[in-house]
C-alpha cells in the first residue's frame, strides 16, 4: 500500500467514515459544488457506506439519500438515509425508485465489480455498471440534476463518455487526489447546465 492510500486510510478511520472513499466524493463535491441543503440523493454502489455518510451531512436532517447495493449495507443509524439490497441491473429498479421517491436531484455511482483479475472483462462490467447508472439517471434525475459516476479507462472508455455527452450537456472527468494513482478509476461528472 503506498503512503498516499494509507493517509486516507488513516484519516477515514479517525473520522469515523467508513472508507477511504469518503474523501473522493468530499474531493468531487468540493470541486464541483455537486450537494445542497433538502436534496435528495440515490448512492449507486454504496456499500460499506462512505459516499453515503458524506452524502447525508451535506444534505442535512430534511434531505435523503437513497443507499443501495446488491452487497449489504450495515445500518449507518442516519435518520436522512434509507438502505436498500438492490442489483443495479434490475430492469424495475427505475420504476420502484419513482415510485417511492418521486425524481431527485444528485445520482451517485461508485459501483465497481468485484475485480476477476482479468482486466478486459472488468473493464467490460465496469463500463456496463456505469452505463446503467446513466440510463437510470435518465428515468428519475430532475433536469437539472447532477451525475457523478465512476469508471475504469479502458478501451470502452472514450465510447462511455461519448454515450453521457449526449445525454448531458455539461460533461467533466475528474480523478480526486484520494484515488489512487495507479488505479483506472476516474470520475464522469455531469449535469444538464450549460
Ligand atoms: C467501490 S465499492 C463502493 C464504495 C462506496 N462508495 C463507499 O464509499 O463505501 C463498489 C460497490 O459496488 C457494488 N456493486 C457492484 N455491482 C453492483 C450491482 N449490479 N448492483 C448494485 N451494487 C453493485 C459492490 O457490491 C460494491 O459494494
Amino acid at each position: 500500500m503506498s503512503h498516499d492510500s494509507d493517509y486516507f486510510y488513516d484519516k477515514a478511520k479517525k473520522q469515523g467514515y467508513r472508507s477511504r472513499a469518503s474523501y473522493k466524493l468530499l474531493q468531487i463535491h468540493e470541486k464541483f459544488h455537486i450537494f445542497k441543503k433538502n436534496q435528495e440523493v440515490v448512492d449507486l454502489g454504496a456499500s460499506p457506506g462512505g459516499w453515503t455518510q458524506v452524502a447525508s451531512e451535506k444534505v442535512g436532517n430534511n434531505g435523503l439519500v437513497i443507499a443501495i447495493d446488491k452487497a449489504y449495507i450495515p445500518p449507518l443509524n442516519l435518520k436522512n438515509v434509507d438502505i436498500l439490497q438492490m442489483d443495479i441491473m434490475n430492469e424495475t429498479i427505475s420504476e420502484y425508485l419513482k415510485e417511492r421517491y418521486g425524481l431527485i436531484d444528485v445520482l451517485l455511482s461508485d459501483c465497481a465489480p468485484n475485480v476477476s483479475g482479468k482486466w478486459s472483462l472488468d473493464h467490460s462490467i465496469q463500463i456496463m455498471l456505469a452505463e446503467r447508472a446513466i440510463k437510470i439517471a435518465e428515468d428519475i434525475l430532475k433536469d437539472e440534476g447532477w451525475i457523478v459516476v465512476k469508471v475504469f479507462q479502458g478501451e470502452q472508455f472514450a465510447n462511455f463518455v461519448s454515450y453521457a455527452k449526449k445525454v448531458f450537456t455539461t460533461v467533466k472527468l475528474f480523478k480526486p487526489q484520494a484515488s489512487r494513482k495507479r488505479s483506472a478509476e476516474i470520475y464522469l461528472i455531469a449535469n444538464n447546465k450549460s
